[in-house]
């Protein structure tokens, strides 16, 4: 527990090593990458970066975060709805599991400009922010994050298999092409599969003699199933009436019994994606069999909405090859570091995507992760700010992996308010309300604190 050996008090740049470049890695390589006194490098394992074709949302906090990273006029011109749009609906809940037209049971409106922070315990409104859903294809979202890397950062088909810890503090990592890197900092955003997690859970539980600790390290099947696919605009067919499919102007959100089916556009408008929910709750936690994502045949998916309500069939006949995944979740952890090694984004709280946040949690900790690390001068200020992201992260990210659980139930009619149309209703307003409750600035502030003040329980 001494500042001496080599690292960032030696004159060293203190050298971070982030291990997965997808949206959470990318956005915390972003973040620290303007900071000269700092060595990042990012090791991917794919060949280069990807994100699959398919539709991601955030929410408000996520995106006043973009604006805090100066990248707000980039997300802007691929995002819909663009967030100075009027346009202020969450999610249209329908109940549409019936051959008969279906109809609404609950509106979730989030207007624009109605949004709360916590000031000394007071509400207050910012009208600055924002709180619809604002709306993006994944490619073009992670390209922001791309283009801003600077050169030289990335690595790829760089796959860690493994990490230690020298004598003299330093961390080695192992790639699978034999190659090894070393760093003073190593992030573990590799993703809900993360070996960085695998790992640093393994050795806690021999460690400790725990083996509860080991039932972190497997991801959880949630006895769910989703079919994904994106549609043009042009292609939906139009109601009887002539006018467009509902969900092309409005996030919709169709329910039934152990099913539902979420809709909305994306690319300026001119992509509707969509994903659809199988569930067998009875199943959460068993093994899932087999891979967890796999192409699928068009009939699979219209089999399992076959006596909704027209417009949902009608939208997903346009699907043209679907995917089909089984979603699984983190069991939500204990710690997120251990001796200079951090996790963050699914590697840390892998989520199903119930609220629509698991990358927008990946983002909150890149953004949170970034403001500490850079102010980092000692070791022993190192763990102090791992403690405090820690500190600062875990609760949140943890009560969202179960709220998107429990949401997923609810959409499914399946909760514990059934279909009690006025008890679900307040129940999925209520769901939503974290987004808004937590202000960043509160958040990043009190990290701030903690990580100044002296900790007792550093971890080294
Ligand atoms: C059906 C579905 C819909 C979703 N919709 C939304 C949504 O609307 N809004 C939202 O916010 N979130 C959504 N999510 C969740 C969101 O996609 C994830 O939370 C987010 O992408 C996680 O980002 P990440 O960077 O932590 O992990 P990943 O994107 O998984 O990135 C991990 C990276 O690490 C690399 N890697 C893995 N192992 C290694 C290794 N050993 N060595 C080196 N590199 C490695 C991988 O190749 C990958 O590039 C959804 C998820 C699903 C399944
Ligand atoms: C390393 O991992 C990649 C997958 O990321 C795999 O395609 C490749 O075959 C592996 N290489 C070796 C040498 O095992
Ligand atoms: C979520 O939290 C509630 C309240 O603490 C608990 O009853 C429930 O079992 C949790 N759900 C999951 C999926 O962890
Ligand atoms: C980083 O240091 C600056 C300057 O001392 C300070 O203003 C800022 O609050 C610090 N940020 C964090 C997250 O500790």
């Amino acid at each position: 527990m001494t500042n001496t050996g080599p690292g960032p008090v030696a004159g060293i740049k203190l050298r971070i090593a982030i291990c997965g470049g997808g949206i959470g890695g990318l956005c915390l390589a972003v973040s620290l990458s303007r900071y000269a006194h700092l060595d990042i490098n990012v090791y991917e394992s794919a060949g280069q970066f990807r994100e699959i074709g398919a539709g991601v949302m955030i929410w408000a906090r996520t995106w006043h975060i973009l604006e805090k990273m100066g990248l707000a006029s980039e997300f802007s011109k691929i995002a819909h709805a663009p967030p100075t749009g009027a346009q202020g609906v969450g999610f249209d809940y329908r109940r549409s599991d019936q051959p008969c037209e279906g109809f609404r049971f609950k509106l979730v409106e989030m207007p624009y400009g109605v949004c709360f922070s916590i000031h000394n315990r007071h509400a207050v409104l910012t009208s600055d922010s924002l709180c619809q859903c604002i709306r993006f294809h994944r490619a073009e979202f992670l390209d922001v994050f791309v283009n801003h890397l600077p050169p030289g950062i990335a690595h790829f088909g760089k796959r860690l298999t493994s990490y230690s810890r020298n004598s003299n503090g330093l961390i080695s990592l192992i790639f699978n092409d034999s190659s090894s890197a070393i760093c003073d900092v190593l992030i573990g955003a590799d993703g809900i599969k993360s070996t960085i997690r695998a790992q640093m859970y393994r050795e806690a539980a021999d460690t400790a003699h725990d083996q509860s600790l080991m039932r972190y390290i497997e991801p959880v099947w949630t006895g769910t199933m989703a079919y994904r696919g994106l549609v043009r605009v042009q292609d939906i067919p139009r109601n009887k009436d002539g006018s467009p499919h509902r969900t092309i102007g409005v996030p919709m959100m169709y329910c039934g019994k152990g099913r539902h089916v979420v809709s909305y556009s994306i690319s300026q408008g001119d992509i509707v994606n969509i994903v659809t929910f199988v569930s067998q709750p009875e199943k959460h936690g068993q093994h899932y069999d087999g891979e967890w994502v796999t192409n699928c045949d068009k009939q699979e998916l219209l089999d399992c909405y076959a006596n909704w309500e027209p417009e949902v069939g009608s939208l997903l006949k346009c699907i043209d090859k679907p995917t089909r995944w089984a979603i699984h979740h983190v069991n939500p952890l204990p710690f997120y570091h251990k001796d200079g090694v951090v996790l963050m984004g699914d590697a840390a709280h892998a989520m199903s995507p119930h609220q629509g946040a698991g990358a927008g949690q990946a983002i909150e900790d890149g953004f949170v992760l970034g403001h500490l690390l850079a102010n980092i001068t000692s070791k022993m200020q190192l763990f102090r700010s791992l403690d405090a992201y820690e500190a600062i992260r875990l609760p949140t990210a943890n009560s969202v992996v179960n709220g998107s659980y429990e949401s997923g139930m609810m959409y499914d009619l399946i909760s514990k308010y059934g279909d009690d149309y006025a008890t679900l209703g307040p129940a999925i307003q209520r769901q939503w309300k974290w987004i808004n409750e937590i202000s960043l600035e509160t958040e990043l502030e009190f990290a701030s604190r903690l990580a100044r003040s002296p900790s007792p329980n550093a971890k080294l």
